[in-house]
Formats: structure tokens, C-alpha cells, sequence
């Protein structure tokens, strides 16, 4: 019952409900991907990093209250907020430390999501490649319409799990396509994948700790209506300006101040010739 079931899907409890057992076994066509460990080797936090203490304490708090993962948003940015220039190039905004930090953040995840947007603009591989030997977390594409190229990088079988989120409309045939391919593929009942099922969804899929890196639209879409936890932005010391570079998150329609998500922020830390800002959502807490 539920996300893809071929039945009518009860209505979705709300964002941050109390824990429950997960409602759906989220693909009746497979078994849901291996997921990773709650517990985040020491040896792999990405250094500089938040106290780990805390954060710690606070994802298991978070995960004990709802029936989301832990959601931390990524992006790399130029100073003014760009995630690419008006062409779309985006590879590479901030340096190799920066980058490498980046995969230490992979490996401290059981998933890592991004939009079809971002597939077709720079089909990324989305894995943890690190020095040593490191988790690979569960690659997952939110694709309302099953548009992802079934040889696209982020699907390569190589034993890691992948998830395609799609929408209600899209082609039997092309999930079945994916199907073929081992690809774990969750339809919801809307016709764009919303948050409020979608996440409960992959938790269901044992993905606890989420990692979000974009694009712009995912990145609006989560924090109008995802409830995320953590921002990790990597800021360059760059300047692409003008009205036709993406930011890194999209729309929110906030007319006031006063309506602005907010983050507390950790001090800003320098990683290689970038700052690593990050902040925890205020309204998750
Ligand atoms: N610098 C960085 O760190 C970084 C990281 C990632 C991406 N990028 C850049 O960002 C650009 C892509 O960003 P983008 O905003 O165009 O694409 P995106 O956010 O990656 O994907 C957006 C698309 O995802 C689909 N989608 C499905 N469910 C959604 C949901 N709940 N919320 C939002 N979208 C959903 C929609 O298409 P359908 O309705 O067809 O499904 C939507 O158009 C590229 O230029 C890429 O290079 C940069």
C-alpha cells in the first residue's frame, strides 16, 4: 500500500509527524536497497566540520521525532549566490579542497539526491570518491516524468543502491526500463514528487541521513515544503552576477523579512581557497 502500490494511497501524514513504521515496502516490483548504518565513521568526517557531538544528538533526535530523513542541503556557490553561469556551466566553482570536502560529506550520508535538472545538465556520478576506501551512499534523482537516460553516470550498477522518484504520469515503459536495470524506482501520487511523500518514503527505504545537492528547484521545493535540517553551502571566492546565473535555490515567494527561512549559522570556516558555510534550519527546531 502506498507510493506506487497500483491502490488509492491514503492521504500523507504531515511533515515531521511522529515516528511510525514506515507505511510501504516503497517498489512492490523490487526489494528496497541495502541501506547504510545510522552511525557515521569518525574517520570520514570531512575536516573542518561541525561538532559532530551535536550534530550527532541532534539527527537522532530529529530521526526519533519523524518519519523524514535528516536532510542536509549542498551547493557550491559564487560569492553572489550562483550555482552556474547563464550557460549552465557549474564544474568547477570552488577548488579541489573544496571538492574533496565534499565527498567526505557524501560518505557521511545514506543518500544523495538531486534533480533531473541537474542529471541532464552535468550527468554527475553522485558518489563518495575519496582516498580510502568509503560508503558510496544510495544515488537518488527525483524525475516527475521518467526523462533520465537509463545509461545516465548516477545509474551505473556498481552494487550502490539508486532510486528514482517519479511522478503519477510518468511512462510505465520507462520505469519498467529502469526496472530492468536494477533501479529502485518509487511513483508518487502527484504529479511532481512531493516532499511530504517522497521522504517518508525513503526513510522507509532505510535512507536516515539525506544529503540534497540541487539544483536550484529541488533546493526551493525542500526548503518551502521539505522541513531540511542543515545547509552546507561551499562559497567561492568568485563573481559571476547578472540576472540569468542561477542562484541556489529557486523561488519562495517570500514577500517580508520576516518570512525568510533562517538558519543559525557555525562560524564560517576556510576550506582550501573557499568558505564552508553552514547553518542549521531554524524552523526544524
Ligand atoms: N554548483 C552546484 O553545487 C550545483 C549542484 C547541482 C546543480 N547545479 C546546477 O544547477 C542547474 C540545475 O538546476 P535546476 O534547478 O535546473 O534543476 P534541478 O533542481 O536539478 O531539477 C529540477 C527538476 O527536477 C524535477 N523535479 C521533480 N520533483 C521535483 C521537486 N519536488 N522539486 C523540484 N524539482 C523537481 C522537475 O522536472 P520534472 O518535473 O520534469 O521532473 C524540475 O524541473 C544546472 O545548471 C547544474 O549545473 C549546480
Amino acid at each position: 500500500m502506498g507510493y506506487n502500490s497500483g491502490n488509492r494511497a491514503k492521504p500523507l501524514a504531515p511533515a515531521r509527524s511522529p515516528a511510525r513504521s514506515p507505511a510501504v515496502p516503497a517498489d512492490p516490483h523490487q526489494s528496497p536497497p541495502g541501506s547504510a548504518s545510522f552511525a557515521v565513521d569518525a574517520t570520514l568526517l570531512p575536516q573542518p566540520w561541525p561538532p559532530e557531538a551535536l550534530r550527532a544528538a541532534r539527527v537522532a533526535a530529529r530521526l526519533a521525532g519523524s518519519d523524514h530523513p535528516y536532510v542536509s542541503l549542498k551547493a557550491a556557490v559564487t560569492l553572489d549566490g550562483r550555482l552556474a553561469t547563464a550557460g549552465g556551466e557549474s564544474r568547477w566553482i570552488t577548488g579541489e579542497t573544496a571538492r574533496r570536502h565534499g565527498h567526505g560529506l557524501r560518505a557521511c550520508h545514506d543518500g544523495i539526491l538531486v534533480g533531473i535538472g541537474t542529471v541532464l545538465a552535468d550527468d554527475p556520478q553522485l558518489t563518495a570518491r575519496l582516498e580510502r576506501p568509503a560508503p558510496s551512499p544510495t544515488r537518488i534523482v527525483l524525475d516527475s516524468r521518467c526523462r533520465i537516460d537509463p545509461a545516465a553516470r548516477c545509474l551505473t550498477d556498481d552494487g550502490v543502491g539508486r532510486i528514482v522518484v517519479a511522478g503519477s504520469g510518468a511512462d510505465a515503459a520507462r520505469m519498467q526500463a529502469l526496472r530492468a536495470r536494477g533501479v529502485h524506482v518509487l511513483q508518487g501520487t502527484a504529479v511532481r514528487p512531493a516532499p511530504a511523500e517522497f521522504l517518508p518514503a525513503l526513510r522507509a527505504c532505510g535512507i536516515r541521513r539525506l544529503l540534497i545537492e540541487g539544483g536550484a528547484a529541488v533546493h526551493a521545493n525542500i526548503i518551502a515544503l521539505g522541513q531540511p535540517d542543515e545547509l552546507f553551502l561551499y562559497q567561492a571566492g568568485k563573481i559571476i552576477g547578472g540576472p540569468d546565473a542561477r542562484g541556489w535555490c529557486d523561488e519562495l515567494g517570500v514577500r517580508r523579512l520576516a518570512d525568510a527561512p533562517a538558519l543559525r549559522l557555525s562560524q564560517p570556516r576556510l576550506v582550501g581557497e573557499d568558505v564552508l558555510l553552514h547553518g542549521v534550519f531554524l524552523a526544524a527546531f
